[in-house]
Protein backbone atom coordinates (compact mmCIF):
# COMPACT_ATOMS: atom_id res chain seq x y z
CA UNK A 1 0.00 0.00 0.00
CA UNK A 2 1.84 3.34 -0.89
CA UNK A 3 2.35 5.55 2.37
CA UNK A 4 0.05 8.47 1.14
CA UNK A 5 -3.03 5.69 1.84
CA UNK A 6 -1.99 4.43 5.10
CA UNK A 7 -2.23 8.60 6.51
CA UNK A 8 -5.90 8.72 5.51
CA UNK A 9 -8.19 8.86 7.87
CA UNK A 10 -10.69 5.40 8.10
CA UNK A 11 -14.13 6.56 5.77
CA UNK A 12 -16.64 8.41 8.16
CA UNK A 13 -19.77 8.94 6.84
CA UNK A 14 -21.33 12.50 5.81
CA UNK A 15 -23.92 13.05 8.48
CA UNK A 16 -26.59 13.36 5.38
CA UNK A 17 -25.63 9.52 4.82
CA UNK A 18 -25.59 8.60 8.81
CA UNK A 19 -29.36 10.49 9.01
CA UNK A 20 -30.56 8.25 5.94
CA UNK A 21 -29.40 4.88 7.20
CA UNK A 22 -31.11 5.68 11.06
CA UNK A 23 -33.89 6.44 8.96
CA UNK A 24 -34.03 3.55 6.90
CA UNK A 25 -33.50 1.30 9.22
CA UNK A 26 -36.26 2.55 12.05
CA UNK A 27 -38.71 3.02 9.31
CA UNK A 28 -38.65 -0.47 7.96
CA UNK A 29 -38.47 -1.59 11.81
CA UNK A 30 -42.01 0.24 12.29
CA UNK A 31 -43.75 -0.99 9.17
CA UNK A 32 -43.34 -4.77 10.27
CA UNK A 33 -42.88 -3.85 14.34
CA UNK A 34 -45.01 -0.93 14.78
CA UNK A 35 -47.59 -1.07 17.36
CA UNK A 36 -51.27 -1.73 16.16
CA UNK A 37 -53.28 1.34 17.94
CA UNK A 38 -56.73 1.87 17.96
CA UNK A 39 -55.80 5.62 16.53
CA UNK A 40 -53.12 4.24 14.14
CA UNK A 41 -55.35 3.64 10.68
CA UNK A 42 -52.76 2.45 8.74
CA UNK A 43 -53.04 3.82 5.01
CA UNK A 44 -55.91 5.96 5.72
CA UNK A 45 -56.24 10.04 5.69
CA UNK A 46 -55.52 10.19 9.33
CA UNK A 47 -58.57 12.19 10.86
CA UNK A 48 -56.90 15.54 13.27
CA UNK A 49 -59.63 15.13 15.71
CA UNK A 50 -59.01 11.57 16.64
CA UNK A 51 -55.28 12.35 16.38
CA UNK A 52 -55.64 15.65 18.75
CA UNK A 53 -57.82 13.47 21.14
CA UNK A 54 -55.43 10.37 21.42
CA UNK A 55 -52.59 12.44 22.05
CA UNK A 56 -54.02 14.80 24.61
CA UNK A 57 -54.90 11.03 26.54
CA UNK A 58 -51.32 9.86 25.62
CA UNK A 59 -50.01 12.74 27.95
CA UNK A 60 -49.45 11.12 30.95
CA UNK A 61 -50.76 7.87 30.42
CA UNK A 62 -49.65 4.72 28.65
CA UNK A 63 -50.93 3.40 25.30
CA UNK A 64 -52.17 0.37 26.80
CA UNK A 65 -54.37 2.44 29.56
CA UNK A 66 -55.69 4.80 26.81
CA UNK A 67 -57.17 2.59 24.20
CA UNK A 68 -60.79 1.39 25.90
CA UNK A 69 -61.17 5.15 26.87
CA UNK A 70 -60.04 6.65 23.17
CA UNK A 71 -62.93 4.03 22.09
CA UNK A 72 -65.47 4.86 24.85
CA UNK A 73 -65.12 8.81 24.25
CA UNK A 74 -65.39 8.56 20.42
CA UNK A 75 -68.50 6.91 21.03
CA UNK A 76 -69.66 9.37 23.08
CA UNK A 77 -68.24 12.89 21.44
CA UNK A 78 -67.63 11.30 17.69
CA UNK A 79 -67.18 15.24 16.47
CA UNK A 80 -65.34 17.83 17.98
CA UNK A 81 -68.77 19.75 17.39
CA UNK A 82 -70.40 16.96 19.68
CA UNK A 83 -67.74 17.14 22.28
CA UNK A 84 -68.37 21.15 22.07
CA UNK A 85 -71.97 20.55 23.38
CA UNK A 86 -71.58 17.96 25.60
CA UNK A 87 -71.98 18.85 29.20
CA UNK A 88 -68.30 19.55 31.36
CA UNK A 89 -69.76 16.52 33.53
CA UNK A 90 -70.36 14.19 30.66
CA UNK A 91 -66.64 14.51 29.54
CA UNK A 92 -65.09 14.98 32.95
CA UNK A 93 -67.33 11.99 33.75
CA UNK A 94 -65.85 10.03 30.65
CA UNK A 95 -62.29 11.08 31.63
CA UNK A 96 -62.62 9.58 34.99
CA UNK A 97 -59.87 6.90 35.69
CA UNK A 98 -57.84 8.70 33.28
CA UNK A 99 -56.06 11.10 35.72
CA UNK A 100 -54.61 14.19 35.15
CA UNK A 101 -58.42 16.10 34.87
CA UNK A 102 -57.06 19.36 34.17
CA UNK A 103 -56.79 17.62 30.31
CA UNK A 104 -60.43 16.87 30.35
CA UNK A 105 -61.17 20.33 30.97
CA UNK A 106 -58.84 21.95 28.66
CA UNK A 107 -60.05 19.31 25.58
CA UNK A 108 -63.58 20.45 26.40
CA UNK A 109 -62.19 24.32 26.21
CA UNK A 110 -60.44 23.78 23.34
CA UNK A 111 -63.34 21.91 21.87
CA UNK A 112 -65.13 24.90 21.99
CA UNK A 113 -63.02 27.11 20.35
CA UNK A 114 -62.71 24.63 17.39
CA UNK A 115 -66.21 24.23 16.79
CA UNK A 116 -66.18 28.17 16.86
CA UNK A 117 -62.97 28.83 14.50
CA UNK A 118 -62.51 25.58 12.98
CA UNK A 119 -59.89 23.18 13.84
CA UNK A 120 -55.69 24.10 13.31
CA UNK A 121 -54.01 23.12 10.28
CA UNK A 122 -50.17 23.31 11.11
CA UNK A 123 -48.40 23.08 14.78
CA UNK A 124 -48.47 26.95 15.65
CA UNK A 125 -52.55 26.88 15.38
CA UNK A 126 -52.57 23.77 17.76
CA UNK A 127 -50.15 25.20 20.14
CA UNK A 128 -52.40 28.30 20.72
CA UNK A 129 -55.42 25.80 21.98
CA UNK A 130 -56.04 25.11 25.84
CA UNK A 131 -54.01 22.31 27.33
CA UNK A 132 -51.58 21.47 23.83
CA UNK A 133 -48.05 21.96 24.57
CA UNK A 134 -45.29 22.20 22.38
CA UNK A 135 -44.68 17.83 22.36
CA UNK A 136 -48.14 17.70 21.47
CA UNK A 137 -48.72 20.06 18.89
CA UNK A 138 -45.33 18.69 17.11
CA UNK A 139 -46.99 15.35 17.04
CA UNK A 140 -50.29 16.11 15.69
CA UNK A 141 -48.72 18.39 13.32
CA UNK A 142 -46.82 15.46 12.22
CA UNK A 143 -49.57 12.88 12.05
CA UNK A 144 -52.55 14.53 11.55
CA UNK A 145 -50.98 17.06 8.50
CA UNK A 146 -48.03 15.41 7.48
CA UNK A 147 -45.53 18.31 8.48
CA UNK A 148 -41.95 17.95 9.23
CA UNK A 149 -42.00 18.53 13.22
CA UNK A 150 -39.98 17.31 16.17
CA UNK A 151 -42.58 15.68 18.71
CA UNK A 152 -39.67 15.47 21.82
CA UNK A 153 -41.08 13.58 25.15
CA UNK A 154 -39.25 11.64 27.27
CA UNK A 155 -39.46 8.71 25.53
CA UNK A 156 -37.66 9.89 22.50
CA UNK A 157 -35.60 11.83 25.04
CA UNK A 158 -33.86 8.74 26.03
CA UNK A 159 -33.45 7.06 22.94
CA UNK A 160 -31.30 10.04 21.80
CA UNK A 161 -29.43 9.93 24.86
CA UNK A 162 -28.42 6.47 24.27
CA UNK A 163 -28.08 6.89 20.63
CA UNK A 164 -25.53 9.67 20.97
CA UNK A 165 -24.27 8.63 24.44
CA UNK A 166 -25.32 12.12 25.79
CA UNK A 167 -23.25 12.65 29.40
CA UNK A 168 -24.89 15.93 30.19
CA UNK A 169 -27.42 15.05 32.84
CA UNK A 170 -31.17 16.12 31.82
CA UNK A 171 -32.83 18.44 32.87
CA UNK A 172 -29.97 20.36 31.49
CA UNK A 173 -29.55 18.24 27.92
CA UNK A 174 -32.95 18.75 26.84
CA UNK A 175 -31.69 21.03 24.10
CA UNK A 176 -29.17 19.14 22.93
CA UNK A 177 -31.48 16.05 22.73
CA UNK A 178 -34.33 17.70 21.28
CA UNK A 179 -31.42 19.18 18.51
CA UNK A 180 -30.73 15.32 17.55
CA UNK A 181 -33.89 14.15 17.03
CA UNK A 182 -34.51 17.52 14.84
CA UNK A 183 -31.23 16.64 13.08
CA UNK A 184 -33.41 13.10 11.64
CA UNK A 185 -36.70 14.86 10.82
CA UNK A 186 -37.38 15.02 7.09
CA UNK A 187 -40.58 15.81 5.17
CA UNK A 188 -40.92 12.18 3.93
CA UNK A 189 -43.18 10.37 6.06
CA UNK A 190 -42.91 12.53 9.73
CA UNK A 191 -46.32 11.16 10.98
CA UNK A 192 -44.99 7.66 10.51
CA UNK A 193 -41.15 9.29 11.66
CA UNK A 194 -42.43 10.47 15.54
CA UNK A 195 -44.85 6.92 15.90
CA UNK A 196 -41.55 5.13 15.16
CA UNK A 197 -39.54 6.68 17.46
CA UNK A 198 -42.20 6.50 19.95
CA UNK A 199 -42.82 2.78 19.64
CA UNK A 200 -38.73 2.37 19.46
CA UNK A 201 -38.44 4.05 23.17
CA UNK A 202 -41.76 2.89 24.28
CA UNK A 203 -41.12 -1.10 23.25
CA UNK A 204 -37.23 -1.88 22.75
CA UNK A 205 -35.30 1.20 23.92
CA UNK A 206 -36.86 1.14 27.64
CA UNK A 207 -35.92 2.65 30.65
CA UNK A 208 -34.35 0.09 32.58
CA UNK A 209 -33.73 -3.34 30.21
CA UNK A 210 -33.31 -2.16 27.06
CA UNK A 211 -33.73 -4.82 24.18
CA UNK A 212 -30.68 -4.00 22.44
CA UNK A 213 -30.90 -7.25 20.96
CA UNK A 214 -33.64 -6.62 18.43
CA UNK A 215 -32.93 -2.80 18.37
CA UNK A 216 -32.66 -1.55 14.72
CA UNK A 217 -30.70 0.79 16.20
CA UNK A 218 -27.90 -1.00 17.62
CA UNK A 219 -24.87 -0.90 14.96
CA UNK A 220 -25.42 2.71 15.72
CA UNK A 221 -25.89 2.98 19.04
CA UNK A 222 -23.12 4.49 21.21
CA UNK A 223 -24.63 3.72 24.18
CA UNK A 224 -24.92 0.00 23.27
CA UNK A 225 -21.21 0.72 22.28
CA UNK A 226 -20.28 1.80 25.33
CA UNK A 227 -21.71 -1.41 27.28
CA UNK A 228 -24.27 0.09 29.64
CA UNK A 229 -27.20 2.04 27.77
CA UNK A 230 -29.64 1.77 30.33
CA UNK A 231 -27.38 4.12 32.13
CA UNK A 232 -29.24 6.83 29.83
CA UNK A 233 -29.98 9.24 30.09
CA UNK A 234 -27.84 10.56 32.85
CA UNK A 235 -29.87 12.68 35.53
CA UNK A 236 -29.27 14.98 38.16
CA UNK A 237 -30.60 13.41 41.44
CA UNK A 238 -34.30 14.41 42.04
CA UNK A 239 -35.74 15.39 45.67
CA UNK A 240 -38.04 12.73 46.74
CA UNK A 241 -41.83 12.92 46.77
CA UNK A 242 -43.30 14.21 49.63
CA UNK A 243 -46.11 12.40 51.53
CA UNK A 244 -49.39 13.71 52.63
CA UNK A 245 -51.88 11.89 54.61
CA UNK A 246 -56.00 12.72 55.15
CA UNK A 247 -59.43 10.21 55.94
CA UNK A 248 -62.26 9.57 53.52
CA UNK A 249 -65.90 8.65 54.47
CA UNK A 250 -67.55 5.80 52.85
CA UNK A 251 -71.49 5.78 52.75
CA UNK A 252 -73.06 3.08 50.53
CA UNK A 253 -76.61 2.81 49.53
CA UNK A 254 -76.82 -0.21 47.56
CA UNK A 255 -73.77 -0.53 44.95
CA UNK A 256 -74.00 3.46 45.12
CA UNK A 257 -71.37 5.76 47.02
CA UNK A 258 -71.97 9.12 48.32
CA UNK A 259 -70.21 11.51 46.30
CA UNK A 260 -69.22 15.34 46.91
CA UNK A 261 -68.53 17.43 44.08
CA UNK A 262 -65.04 18.54 44.39
CA UNK A 263 -64.05 22.49 44.34
CA UNK A 264 -63.20 24.25 41.06
CA UNK A 265 -59.75 24.98 41.35
CA UNK A 266 -56.88 22.44 42.81
CA UNK A 267 -56.08 19.28 42.94
CA UNK A 268 -59.25 16.96 41.12
CA UNK A 269 -61.09 20.45 40.56
CA UNK A 270 -64.71 19.88 39.67
CA UNK A 271 -64.64 15.92 40.05
CA UNK A 272 -67.08 13.88 41.78
CA UNK A 273 -64.83 12.61 45.68
CA UNK A 274 -65.31 11.35 48.50
CA UNK A 275 -66.48 13.45 51.36
CA UNK A 276 -62.44 13.48 52.87
CA UNK A 277 -60.30 15.56 55.44
CA UNK A 278 -57.52 18.07 54.46
CA UNK A 279 -54.36 16.06 52.91
CA UNK A 280 -51.61 17.30 54.93
CA UNK A 281 -48.23 16.34 55.87
CA UNK A 282 -49.03 14.69 59.68
CA UNK A 283 -50.71 11.34 59.99
CA UNK A 284 -54.71 11.55 61.48
CA UNK A 285 -55.44 10.48 64.48
CA UNK A 286 -59.09 8.72 64.94
CA UNK A 287 -60.83 11.52 66.53
CA UNK A 288 -59.16 14.34 64.70
CA UNK A 289 -59.96 12.76 61.24
CA UNK A 290 -63.57 11.71 62.19
CA UNK A 291 -64.33 15.51 63.49
CA UNK A 292 -64.56 15.94 59.74
CA UNK A 293 -66.89 13.44 58.99
CA UNK A 294 -69.77 14.46 56.83
CA UNK A 295 -72.25 12.86 59.58
CA UNK A 296 -72.14 11.55 63.04
CA UNK A 297 -71.99 7.86 63.18
CA UNK A 298 -70.37 4.46 64.06
CA UNK A 299 -67.44 5.15 61.46
CA UNK A 300 -65.22 2.14 61.08
CA UNK A 301 -61.61 1.97 59.93
CA UNK A 302 -61.66 -0.23 57.02
CA UNK A 303 -58.57 0.11 55.47
CA UNK A 304 -55.47 2.04 54.18
CA UNK A 305 -55.37 3.17 50.71
CA UNK A 306 -52.01 5.09 49.23
CA UNK A 307 -52.03 6.99 45.95
CA UNK A 308 -49.05 8.63 43.78
CA UNK A 309 -50.01 12.05 42.68
CA UNK A 310 -47.65 13.97 40.68
CA UNK A 311 -46.21 16.44 43.43
CA UNK A 312 -46.88 14.12 46.80
CA UNK A 313 -47.72 10.57 47.71
CA UNK A 314 -51.33 10.36 49.58
CA UNK A 315 -52.03 7.68 52.41
CA UNK A 316 -55.37 7.75 53.35
CA UNK A 317 -57.42 5.92 55.57
CA UNK A 318 -60.83 4.88 54.73
CA UNK A 319 -63.91 4.98 57.09
CA UNK A 320 -67.24 3.38 56.67
CA UNK A 321 -70.66 3.73 58.14
CA UNK A 322 -73.89 3.07 57.39
CA UNK A 323 -75.71 5.90 57.43
CA UNK A 324 -77.83 8.74 56.05
CA UNK A 325 -75.39 11.02 54.28
CA UNK A 326 -76.40 14.80 55.07
CA UNK A 327 -74.91 17.85 52.79
CA UNK A 328 -74.32 18.84 49.40
CA UNK A 329 -73.41 15.35 47.89
CA UNK A 330 -74.80 13.00 45.14
CA UNK A 331 -75.23 8.96 45.06
CA UNK A 332 -72.99 7.62 42.61
CA UNK A 333 -71.27 4.93 40.69
CA UNK A 334 -67.54 4.21 41.92
CA UNK A 335 -66.94 3.74 38.22
CA UNK A 336 -67.51 7.91 37.90
CA UNK A 337 -64.27 8.22 40.58
CA UNK A 338 -60.93 9.36 39.90
CA UNK A 339 -58.75 6.88 40.90
CA UNK A 340 -57.70 7.97 44.50
CA UNK A 341 -61.44 7.63 45.21
CA UNK A 342 -61.95 4.51 43.63
CA UNK A 343 -59.46 2.67 45.42
CA UNK A 344 -60.78 4.11 48.45
CA UNK A 345 -64.56 2.80 47.74
CA UNK A 346 -63.03 -0.16 46.91
CA UNK A 347 -60.42 -0.93 49.72
CA UNK A 348 -64.03 0.17 51.92
CA UNK A 349 -66.59 -2.70 50.55
CA UNK A 350 -63.56 -5.75 50.91
N1 LIG B 1 -47.40 8.48 22.78
C1 LIG B 1 -47.79 9.72 22.43
N2 LIG B 1 -48.32 9.74 21.20
C2 LIG B 1 -48.29 8.47 20.75
C3 LIG B 1 -48.69 7.83 19.54
N3 LIG B 1 -49.25 8.54 18.57
N4 LIG B 1 -48.47 6.52 19.42
C4 LIG B 1 -47.91 5.85 20.43
N5 LIG B 1 -47.52 6.36 21.56
C5 LIG B 1 -47.69 7.67 21.74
Amino acid sequence: MPAIARRLPPPVDKPAATRDKLRKSLLSWYDRNGRELPWRLRGQRPDPYRVWLSEVMLQQTTAAAVGPYYARFLMLFPSVQALARAPREDVLNAWAGLGYYSRARNLHAAAQTMAADGIPREEEGWRALPGIGPYTAAAIAAIAHGQAANPVDGNIERVMSRLHAVETPLPAAKAELRAHAAALVTKHRPGDWAQALMDLGATICTPRSPKCDTCPWRPHCAAFAGGAPETYPRKTAKASRPERCGAVFVVYRGGDIWCERRPEKGLLAGMPGLPTTEWRPEAWDEASALAHAPVKAAWIKRAQVRHVFTHFTLTLDVYAAKTKPRGAGFWGDESALPSVFRKAAIAAKR
